[in-house]
């Protein structure tokens, strides 16, 4: 017991005695946001964080949620900068640290956050909140290297960057001794135990060290699924001999599944995977088996045979009933999705049995920065002042606010910059120590005493010292420094003869209202200020102004000559200075030969093709019949707002014309046209799109949504998503359409009465019912693109989807929820995909399609998901195979798993041997 360390304050905890629950040495349990100190039912004392001067607190209430240190969080702003929790650890001892997030929805905001978490300089998670009453948790394994560990928010792309719990659980033995541990964290990807009584996980007090172990019966998404048949639950009420106390806890060890058919299965994506990772399954005889009964299996890998040549038999194993056996892999290839099989052997009576099983994935550490050591010993000077308590490494994953750092692998200190931080004492001998220092600022302070010898900064080039109470003399080391070019002294106490040496450089100097320094050679005159090389310089001055002037009119005059630029626009002309342009119709008229060539049409109107004078295709929309009461202003000012969305994956919004009866938008023309024909469209039989082009234009469109909800203030909802309003480009990019539309619709510009907009099919059900429109309602509909490009089929069918089904979702989800995915692929996809990139890809449209829309991911969580199929998609189709499949398989082993791409098995790499602890 004693303390711990929270931003370099040290905070003393209660003796342990006045509680209960004997509490485990090298337990912290932080409540971040918390008031005061509590003890939970679980008998884990909780420490608020209060002693943290950054970011603010916040008080929440979700459902089913009572845990008191759930009923807080700590925030930070979505700047640039980090956010660090220290922590004391003991050197060479082994740890488990957990962060927990539940979002809550403390800042009553719409988009959900997503940010970084770091240890120390190594990069740990990104965080994505998927649903505010969900808590994300992430742990680590990993050895104590230095007396502190910290752990860092930063690089929040959506939302605030928040923190609910951290929690430090100290190991006493080596299970998870790895022989990588100095160079690898191990990142916890799951850890079940099977055949739980009930769907609490099991963890403190049971687990002395505070694991969590989940019940293998909670159902949720990418957990454990594809269950045999015939998996039976069993449990005993039996001690069950342990010899190493960091084996799983005997409350786990107690309950088992059987498989009763002769086989174990079970599917489980491992999120951060492919990758090597360390799994370790653990088995305990509970069953009392007649003598004459025997249990032997193994697992069953067609990617492996060599290790299905291990069979496991637990009593001779564990050297008896009713005791441990826990075979593992330190190092073994596994793939996102998981399926593992155990199957007994022939000779063998009894059918597997299983009781736990735990997976984590190696972590590389990233080395802390070059100048990290004498950073830390320069700021443990200042401790109580706020910019020495950002706490993490100088310069990783970003660098402290006040410094710069190049970008070298092991990054190095390039700037300073603590102007008027009321600094007092002297300069500290530390920062002569920064051996890339360029720039230095100390200006402002009221550092005293002499200016160091900064020789061991030969990169100097900007000195500020000036506004401080510096004194004795200016050292004439100075005047070696080969790059300085500007050097600041003024205001300060110094005294004696400015070094010659610094009266002779090619620098800007200035070391006035010093009283006692003077200039040798002329003695007593003051204040001199001196540039030299003053015409080369202004020369330069002069020259550069020139260019940049030049620069400034091509720009000018380029601009001028963008040809969408270039029409006649109306005198009284409604185009806003962020460029919507205000077509004429008959410039419109010429452009589409008087609306010749119909390409499209839709809800909102129909689509002409049209090319402008100066070569430029353009789709040409021409809105509904406008009853238009409302008049002209609000559909400018709509219009305007449009024409102020840009992204990749949005088509292009050129102007507009509002003239007579019409009204007419004018976007890029998308040479591909929409996905929907290329599925299930005429293009569709000439030339099937294969399934990476499938989750290519996914992600660019996923991407494009993306952006509508997060990039634009106040968010933008499509409302009708489908796969008619994705479209294609010459190199089939995907951008999204008609975005933006809906809102002019609803809000009274064209005839439309009907509130609730959208497509059948595409629909969000719950929308359809409550009328409440949020960014969850595309997610929905984008649910329904992802199975149309799996399936190949139409949202709405009456033929498709056999008897009594008409709808896409119902159909597919039947299909995946029994495991069938290939029941739902589209045939003319033939073999050419790989069955995980599948799984993944069907498994997020199921949950984008969830009826309650809080079940629903979010867009970014949707991307990470697409991108992660592309991943494998490439990894096995495309040439870089090489990658995972030479990673996955020792050289003698044949590739069959990853190389027809249709076997979901676990790829085990063969030459590491099951090793017993
Ligand atoms: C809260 O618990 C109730 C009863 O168990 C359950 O019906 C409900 O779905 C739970 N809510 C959440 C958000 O988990
Ligand atoms: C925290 O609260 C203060 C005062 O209410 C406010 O000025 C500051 O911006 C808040 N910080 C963040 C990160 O929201
Ligand atoms: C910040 O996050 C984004 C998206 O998650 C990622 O692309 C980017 O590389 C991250 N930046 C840093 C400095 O980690
Ligand atoms: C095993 O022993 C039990 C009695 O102990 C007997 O009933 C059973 O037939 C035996 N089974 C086999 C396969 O020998
Ligand atoms: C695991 O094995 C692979 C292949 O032998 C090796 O490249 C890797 O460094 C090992 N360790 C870790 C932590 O990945
Ligand atoms: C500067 O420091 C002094 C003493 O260290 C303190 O009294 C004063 O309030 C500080 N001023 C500011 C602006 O922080
Ligand atoms: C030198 O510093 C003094 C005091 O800050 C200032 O008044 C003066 O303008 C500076 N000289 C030049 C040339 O910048």
């Amino acid at each position: 017991m004693g303390f711990y360390h929270l931003m370099f304050l040290y905070v003393i905890l209660h003796n342990c005695m006045e509680f209960t629950f004997a509490q485990m040495p090298g337990f912290v349990s932080i409540d971040c946001g918390g008031e005061k100190d509590h003890t939970d039912k679980l008998g884990i004392e909780w420490t608020p964080d209060d002693q943290i001067i950054y970011g603010n607190t916040s008080k929440i209430s979700t459902e089913n949620e009572t845990r008191q240190q759930y009923q807080t969080l700590r925030y930070f702003p979505a700047d640039d900068r980090k956010y660090c929790y220290s922590l004391n650890v003991q050197t060479r001892t082994r740890y488990l640290i957990r962060a927990t997030f539940l979002y809550g929805n403390f800042d009553n905001n719409n988009v959900y956050p997503k940010f970084d978490i770091s240890m120390g300089p190594t990069h740990w998670a990104t965080i994505v909140i998927s649903d505010a009453n969900t808590i994300e948790s992430q742990e680590l394994i990993f050895l104590a290297s230095d007396p502190k560990v910290s752990v860092c928010l930063s690089n929040s792309t959506t939302g605030l960057p928040f923190i609910s719990t951290l929690e430090l659980r100290q190991f006493n033995g080596s299970v998870y001794l790895t022989p990588y541990e100095e160079q690898f964290f191990l990142s916890v990807s799951a850890r079940i135990n099977f055949g739980a009584e009930n769907e609490d996980p099991v963890r403190y007090p049971d687990d002395p060290f505070d694991r969590i172990w989940e019940s293998d019966s909670v159902k949720k998404a990418n957990y454990l699924v594809d269950v045999a048949i015939g998996t039976k639950k069993i449990s005993t009420k039996l001690p069950i001999a342990n010899g190493k106390d960091e084996l799983p806890p005997q409350k786990v060890m107690q309950t088992a599944v059987v498989g009763q058919n002769g086989a174990l299965t079970y599917r489980l994506n491992l999120d951060g995977f492919p990758g090597y990772g360390w799994a370790y399954t653990y088995f305990a005889e509970i069953e009392d088996l007649n003598p004459n009964k025997t249990r032997k299996f193994k697992l069953v890998l067609p990617g492996a045979p060599e290790l299905s040549k291990s069979i496991v038999n637990i009593q001779e194993n564990a050297q008896g009933k009713y005791r441990v056996y826990e075979p593992g892999y330190y190092n073994i290839t596994l793939p996102f999705v998981l399926s593992f099989k155990f199957a007994k052997t022939s000779d063998s009576t009894e059918g597997p049995l299983l009781n736990a099983i735990e997976i984590s994935k190696y972590l590389e550490i990233t080395d802390g920065s070059f100048d990290g050591a004498v950073a830390a010993s320069l700021v443990s000077v200042y401790k109580s002042l706020d910019w020495a308590q950002e706490g993490g490494d100088p310069c990783l994953p970003v660098p402290w606010s006040w410094m710069e750092c190049n970008s070298d692998p092991q990054p190095k200190i390039i700037s300073v910059k603590l102007s008027s931080k009321n600094i007092t004492g002297g300069i500290p001998s530390d920062l002569t120590k920064f051996s890339s220092l360029e720039e230095l600022w100390l200006d402002g302070n009221a550092f005293t005493g002499s200016i160091p010898d900064f020789s061991g900064c030969p990169n100097l080039r900007i000195i500020h010292l000036e506004n401080n109470q510096l004194s004795g003399h200016v050292p004439s080391s100075l005047a070696n420094l080969p790059n300085l070019s500007r050097l600041y002294l003024q205001n300060n106490l110094l005294s004696g003869h400015v070094p010659s040496g610094l009266l002779n450089k090619n620098i800007i100097f200035n070391y006035t209202g010093n009283e006692n320094l003077h200039k040798e050679s002329s003695g007593g005159r003051h204040n001199i200020y001196i540039i030299l090389g003053l015409a080369v310089g202004a020369a330069a001055l002069l020259i550069g102004f020139i260019i940049s002037f030049l620069l400034l009119c091509k720009r000018k005059k380029d601009h001028k000559q963008e040809p969408e630029a270039s029409f006649h626009v109306t005198s009284k002309s409604n185009a806003t200075s962020d460029g919507a342009q205000c077509f004429t119709l008959s410039e419109i008229i010429f452009a589409t030969k008087n609306f010749e060539k119909k390409i499209g049409s839709g809800g909102f109107g129909t689509v002409f093709y049209g090319k402008l004078s100066d070569g430029k295709e353009i789709a040409v929309k021409l809105l509904g019949n406008s009853n238009i009461q409302q008049g002209k202003k609000e559909f400018a000012n709509e219009v305007s707002l449009l024409s102020r969305i840009h992204h990749r994956n949005l088509v292009k919004f050129y102007g507009f014309c509002q003239e007579g009866e019409k009204d007419i938008l004018v976007y890029e023309f998308m040479h591909n046209g929409t996905l929907k024909e290329h599925l299930y469209g005429p293009l569709a039989k000439e030339r099937k799109m294969k399934w990476l082009e499938r989750l290519e234009i996914a992600d660019d469109a996923a991407k494009g949504i993306e952006y509508l909800h997060t990039g634009c203030i106040p968010s933008i909802i499509h409302r009708d998503l489908k796969s008619s309003n994705i479209l294609l480009d010459k190199n089939m990019k995907a951008k999204v359409s008609d975005f933006g539309l809906s809102k002019l619709a609803v809000d009274g510009i064209s005839h439309v009465s009907s509130i609730v907009r959208g497509t059948v099919g595409y629909l969000d059900p719950e929308y359809y019912i409550s009328n409440h429109l949020t960014e969850k309602s595309d997610i929905y509909s984008f649910g329904v693109i992802l199975l149309e490009l799996i399936s190949g089929k139409e949202a709405i069918s009456n033929e498709s989807f056999g008897m009594n089904c008409r709808n896409i979702v119902q159909w597919a989800r039947l299909h995946i929820e029994n495991g069938d995915i290939q029941g739902i692929i589209d045939p003319s996809l033939g073999d050419e995909y790989d069955i995980q990139s599948m799984w993944k890809l069907a498994e997020k449209a199921l949950m984008c399609v969830q009826p309650h829309a809080n079940s629903r991911p979010s867009m970014s969580e949707v991307i990470k998901e697409i991108q992660d199929a592309i991943m494998i998609e490439r990894g096995v189709v495309g040439g870089s195979s090489e990658e995972i499949s030479r990673n996955s398989f020792h050289s003698s082993l044949n590739m069959g798993s990853l190389d027809t791409g249709v076997d979901p098995y676990v790829s085990f790499h063969a030459s590491t041997k099951p090793s017993a602890r």
